[in-house]
């Protein structure tokens, strides 16, 4: 579900300030996931994601940037599979939604600080995060539950 950014106009006389809502859309925000011995059990949305939207965040260089790191033969066709981490191959039968959702929000809190993986749904996603990046996330919820949807179809 997307929910629409409302600009909200501030009129003084003739001058008008416009400030678009920067509400965000996902039912749970970073600050209330709840963890469960390294799981998140409850969808960040609210809703399942959807897994074609995911295939997209997982490739795009700017947002999951997951192919830097991890191997993906259902990506061959995409340049550049780095190889830092675990190949995602099967990775759909080796976690469930829930774990996979607990190594996504926060990888520190199940990889350990020193992970260099990203803790995409963190305000502070490590050390090695793009400065653009401090004080937001950089995934939302609906796309964390998108990338979700689109690992549990990696099957061996
Ligand atoms: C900067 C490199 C990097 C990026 C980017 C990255 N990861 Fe990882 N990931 C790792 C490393 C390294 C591990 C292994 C855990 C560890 O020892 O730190 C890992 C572990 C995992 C695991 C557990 C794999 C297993 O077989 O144990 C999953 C699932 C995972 N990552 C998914 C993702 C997804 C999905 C994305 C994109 C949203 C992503 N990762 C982005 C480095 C990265």
């Amino acid at each position: 579900m997307k929910q629409a950014n409302t600009p909200i106009a501030i009129c003084a006389g003739l001058a008008c300030l416009f400030a678009a809502t920067t509400a965000s859309a996902d039912a749970v925000t970073p600050d209330k996931v709840m963890f469960d011995d390294l799981e998140v059990k409850t969808s960040l949305t609210g809703a399942p994601g959807d897994a074609k939207a995911g295939k997209k965040w997982f490739a795009n260089r700017k947002l999951g940037n997951c192919l830097a790191c991890h191997v993906n033969k259902d990506l061959a066709n995409q340049p550049f599979h780095g190889e830092v981490g675990p190949p995602m191959d099967g990775a759909g039968d080796r976690y469930t939604q829930e774990q996979l959702r607990g190594i996504l929000v926060d990888s520190k809190a199940v990889f350990g600080p020193d992970t260099i993986m990203p803790g995409f749904y963190r305000v502070d996603p490590g050390a090695r995060t793009a400065k653009k990046f401090k004080g937001k996330t950089i995934l939302s919820g609906e796309q964390i539950e998108d990338i979700i949807a689109y690992v549990m179809t990696l099957k061996e």
